[in-house]
């Protein structure tokens, strides 16, 4: 039997398998099998301050609705308001308290001191680590790249300040160049990066004529731009790197490795194929491990990095100019007839 072990922001993991932030974590049976089939650790979905505020404006309509119909409400209840985070902070720690491996948490905030006050109080829960899921949707022309960059480098740095825990940062792939962002989080103090996250977009009906969001997993190819990143990163940043989005089984974990990712997080793979699939994989990279004769997951991590390859140009051309100046290979694969 190999040894997965792996550290992950100086966390140790027994594996480098995660499951990534999602609403998994609120069926209690279902992260009782993923943990028994032997995940590393779990990220809790994120805490969104988008989501309390929304929150708490529907609850001030509600008892404004009621204050309307009944004023003996408001001398009944004259404090009422939102709770906040509490009740997500509570399932936190229940969770944190429940399952035998690291949780880490997940925050995305609005503002910066609800950023650094969210973050302190998810400390408080006993977590093992602080993802932060930086985004921003595109809705304005005038926002420039550099004015978004610098707020959320802000925002890491700030975090950083207030909390002990290791803190990663989840980011999207929608950078000019995300090696440089990544760079800049990385000076910033950031401890790890979480590459890449995955929005849900909006989908048109045109039967009603109307948008909406449907629930899309990702697709096993959607692994390959982890992949380039890895290979990229291994070796040039001080932080851990965790590859996110389209691992279905042991294949893409061992080729994250092979490339240098320190860890991986799944959450499409077992909305398909059920937690059992995180026993499979585990099994079939201790197996690849034995055939090949590595004893550790250090043994060959980054062996397929930019860093290890003797031509430094290789990975972008290899990627990019090669395939497509032999793109008549392509119909060998699509004849076209
Ligand atoms: C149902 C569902 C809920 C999710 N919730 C969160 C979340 O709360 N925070 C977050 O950062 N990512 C969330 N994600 C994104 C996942 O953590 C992950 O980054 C993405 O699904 C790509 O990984 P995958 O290909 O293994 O699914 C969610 C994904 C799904 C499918």
């Amino acid at each position: 039997m190999a040894n997965l072990t792996t550290t992950y922001m100086g966390v140790e993991l027994k594996n480098p398998l995660i499951l990534g932030a999602s609403n998994l974590v609120s069926k209690p049976d279902v992260i009782k099998q993923i943990e028994e089939a032997g995940i590393g650790a779990i990220v809790y979905r994120s805490l969104f301050e988008e989501q309390i505020q929304l929150e708490s404006l529907q609850m001030d309509e509600l008892l404004s609705e009621y204050e309307n119909r009944n004023a003996e409400m408001t001398d009944l209840f004259p404090g009422l308001k939102h709770a906040g985070p509490k009740e997500h902070l509570y399932n936190v720690e229940k969770l944190v308290k429940s399952v035998d491996v690291p949780v880490f948490a997940s925050l995305n905030a609005i503002y910066e001191p609800t950023w650094v006050e969210y973050a302190q109080e998810l400390e408080k829960t006993g977590v093992a680590g602080l993802e932060i899921n930086l985004y921003a949707v595109p809705g304005y022309f005038e926002v420039t790249g550099e004015s978004i960059e610098d707020k959320q480098v802000q925002i890491v740095k700030a975090i950083k300040q207030v909390v002990k825990i290791p803190v990663s940062v989840k980011m999207s792939l929608f950078y000019t160049n995300p090696l440089n962002f990544i760079k800049k989080v990385d000076e910033a103090g950031a401890d790890g990066y979480v590459l890449f996250n995955r929005f849900f977009q909006p989908e048109i009906d045109i039967e009603k004529e109307e948008y909406f969001y449907p629930w899309e997993l990702s697709n096993p190819k959607d692994h390959m731009v982890g992949l380039r990143y890895a290979g990229l990163l291994h070796g040039n940043v001080e932080g851990s790197v965790c590859i996110s989005r389209g691992i279905y089984d042991a294949n893409d974990v061992i080729k994250m490795l092979l490339a240098g990712a320190d860890v991986v997080q799944v959450v499409s793979t077992i909305y398909r194929n059920s937690p059992s699939v995180v026993s499979d994989i585990l099994m079939d990279i201790n197996k690849w491990m034995d055939d090949k004769g590595y004893k550790t997951l250090d043994d060959f991590r980054g062996k397929l990095s930019r860093k290890s390859m003797k031509d430094p140009f290789a990975y972008q051309r290899a990627q990019y100019v090669d395939i497509l100046t032999k793109s008549e290979d392509i119909f060998k694969k699509y004849p076209m007839v």
